[in-house]
């Protein structure tokens, strides 16, 4: 079928919103967000769930041995696939957004192209990826970067998460330790594009319709353990301490100043901290906490890394106790496809959408295919910038707007 009719389609609105909110019962929280934590039974019933949709449409659905899920619409060749995807494992505060609108986009980007009628040239894939949060497992974007062949599978499988479960016997456990093996990803995909909602306040304050993004900042994610002694908190001076938890509390009022003091967008946060034992009136023995840096200049990123160990290092001599330091994750800013972002942004305008180009703030499993094919994302605004929070919100009208540019970019890179 010609361009010039294919260009005038638009995705059915109601399916996809029937879709998401059908997605955010499995897992559901009181209050409206979802809590699907990476390879637990509510990721499996969400897991389940949009699988079925794959099979309803007739797609040909691979799931690959870290549980990675990719349905696919033959083309007219088989020359690389276009893929769409994101993430439909969830942080446990989450709203229904995040992850979950780009997977169920790409489906019914498909499904819109399969009731026109239209087999594209190329086949079409969309992709959920294992484990994209990191909030359970560490690193983040763990199936896409097994996928991209950044992260070995095996040291994926072996990763142990906060509750004491590998990733292996997780995998098993809910049915999605699969068996599928992809060749290189420049080899099978041929472009690689994610929607998704901005999770942060721009689009929504200056009222614009569509991110344009340029690419993704710098994530380092480290866990700090300090092993100190316990003791009386009534009979012990001041000066006889090893006190653990004092010196988690410094680093962790330490990285909020750095960041405060850097220009240029550094970030810093101390998202997860442990004291044992944890009483009232007992000196911490034992405190652990993890520290998420992130810049857009990679140079700037160093430089908020080394110092903190500078600080660390001086702050553990002074107290007495013994650091570990265990790095999660650690991923360098990322560039989009020019070519790619261009397209986006004159589609955009072409359906009379406001841009504009920003950085993600956030990780994204595009950021994985960057560096093998041709990548891009679109962002759709977040109402008020809440993310990871279950208030997430995006209006159905922006994501038909979101959705809408999807169908449009596809359109272009698979006929
Ligand atoms: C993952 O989505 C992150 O940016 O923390
Ligand atoms: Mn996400
Ligand atoms: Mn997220």
């Amino acid at each position: 079928m010609a361009m010039e009719t294919t260009v005038s389609l638009s995705v059915n609105s109601d399916r996809l919103q029937s879709r998401l909110y059908k997605l955010a019962e499995m897992g559901a929280l009181e209050g409206g967000g979802v809590s699907r934590l990476a390879l637990t039974d509510s990721d499996k019933m969400g897991r389940d769930l949009v699988v079925s949709w794959m099979t309803e449409l007739g797609l040909d659905i691979a799931i690959d041995r870290i549980g990675n899920v990719v349905g696919t619409l033959k083309g007219q060749t088989d020359q690389p696939a276009v893929m769409m995807g994101s993430h439909i494992d969830t942080v446990s505060t989450a709203g229904i957004f995040d992850g979950n609108l780009g997977v169920l986009a790409g489906l019914e980007v498909i499904e819109t192209i399969v009731d026109a009628g239209i087999t594209p040239v190329r086949p079409l894939s969309v992709a959920f990826f294992t484990n994209e949060e990191g909030s359970r497992f560490a690193p983040d974007m763990m199936g896409s970067a097994v996928f991209t062949e950044s992260l070995a599978l095996e040291t994926a499988l072996e990763t142990i998460g906060i509750d004491g479960k590998s990733v292996a016997d997780e995998l098993a456990r809910i049915g999605y330790l699969g068996e599928d093996t992809f060749p290189s990803v420049s080899d099978t995909v041929s472009a690689y594009i994610e929607l998704h909602v901005e999770q942060g306040p721009v689009l929504d304050e200056l009222a614009l319709d569509i991110g344009v993004v340029e690419g993704v900042q710098g994530i380092s994610w480290s866990e700090y353990t300090f092993h100190g002694t316990s003791n009386h908190a009534g009979t012990t001076p001041m000066s006889y301490r090893q006190d653990a938890g004092v010196v988690a509390a410094a680093v962790m009022s330490y990285v909020h100043q750095l960041a405060e003091s850097m220009p240029n967008n550094q970030l810093a946060t101390v998202g997860s901290i442990e004291f044992r034992p944890n009483l009232v009136n007992v000196i911490p023995n034992y405190s652990r906490i993890t520290v998420d840096l992130r810049n857009s200049n990679e140079s700037e990123l160093k430089r908020a890394e080394s110092e903190l160990e500078a600080f660390i290092a001086s702050l553990v001599k002074k107290h007495g106790v013994r650091v570990e330091k265990k790095v999660l994750a650690r991923f360098e800013p990322v560039i989009f496809d020019s070519n790619m972002v261009g397209k986006i942004e004159s589609l955009a305008k072409e359906s009379g959408m406001s841009t504009k180009r920003m950085f993600s703030g956030a990780g994204h499993d595009a950021q994985m295919f960057a560096p093998h094919c041709p990548t891009a994302m679109i962002f759709v605004p977040s109402q008020d910038g809440i993310s990871h929070n279950i208030h997430e919100h995006t209006t159905p009208r922006q994501v038909t707007n979101g959705a809408n540019l999807l169908l449009q970019t596809i359109l272009k890179l698979c006929m």
